[in-house]
């Protein structure tokens, strides 16, 4: 079974929250979510593979280790976009691999519309990034994309989940891990009357991550 991950880093929690509050700018957003996600990565990158090397420092040789696989980074258009660059901060030799997904507004399910992976996997790491793990459908649409171009180690990265999400994408697809910042309480209903918030949003979440990160609310 997959195993899920929820961060209780102090720093992510407090930075969870201002990212949450109605208020906060698009500029504090993007921000925030860029430095969420390498407090994330920090923890989902805690087994990456390594190597002995040899340096030569001013003074003498010394051992230590480089990184051993290749790692992907894919973030499921558009608001994984704004957790590429923390990561990169990180990893800066890692790819990046986009996939366009939205999720029709009454169906709920994840319409693809860009893919340009190449015909063979480059990496042996994948890190699929999605501030909003809702039903679910985009990221198991995503990592069935990933799976089928032949990827084989792929981890799940959000900034929220919903149970829901959570039980799809593990039922789902067992061997990916997820790590999440915060695992809220349960997914919007149908809008009974006018004013209703739409179906299918994390309550109490922080409404559209990609309508925020963007400012097109
Ligand atoms: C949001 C979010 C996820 C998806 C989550 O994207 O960023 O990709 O919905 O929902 P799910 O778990 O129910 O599939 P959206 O479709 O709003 O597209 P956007 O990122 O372009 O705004």
């Amino acid at each position: 079974m997959a195993k899920v991950h929820v961060s209780t880093h102090p720093l992510i929690q407090h930075k969870v929250t201002i990212l949450r509050e109605k208020d906060t700018d698009s500029l504090q957003f993007r921000n925030l979510i860029r430095e969420i996600t390498i407090l994330l990565a920090y923890e989902a990158t805690m087994d990456l593979e390594l190597k002995p090397i040899k340096v030569q420092t001013p003074l003498a040789e010394a051992e230590g280790f480089e990184l051993q696989e290749r790692i992907g980074l894919v973030p499921i258009l558009r608001a994984g976009l704004g957790m590429v660059n923390g990561i990169w901060e990180l990893v800066p030799q890692a790819e990046v691999w986009h996939i366009g997904l939205y999720r029709d507004e009454h169906t709920l399910k994840p319409v693809e519309y860009y893919n340009k992976l190449p015909v063979a996997p480059t990496v042996q790491v994948v890190l699929v990034l999605d501030p909003m793990l809702a039903t679910g459908g985009s990221a198991i649409a995503t990592v069935d994309i990933l799976k089928r171009w032949g990827a084989n180690r792929i981890k799940y990265l959000g900034i929220i989940g919903a149970p829901e999400g959570v039980k799809a994408l593990s039922e789902a697809h067992p061997d990916v891990d997820i790590y999440l910042s915060c695992l809220d309480k349960h997914l919007t209903p149908e809008p009974e009357k006018p004013g209703d918030p739409p179906k299918g949003f994390i309550v109490p979440g922080l409404g559209d991550a990609g309508d925020r990160q963007f400012g097109t609310a």
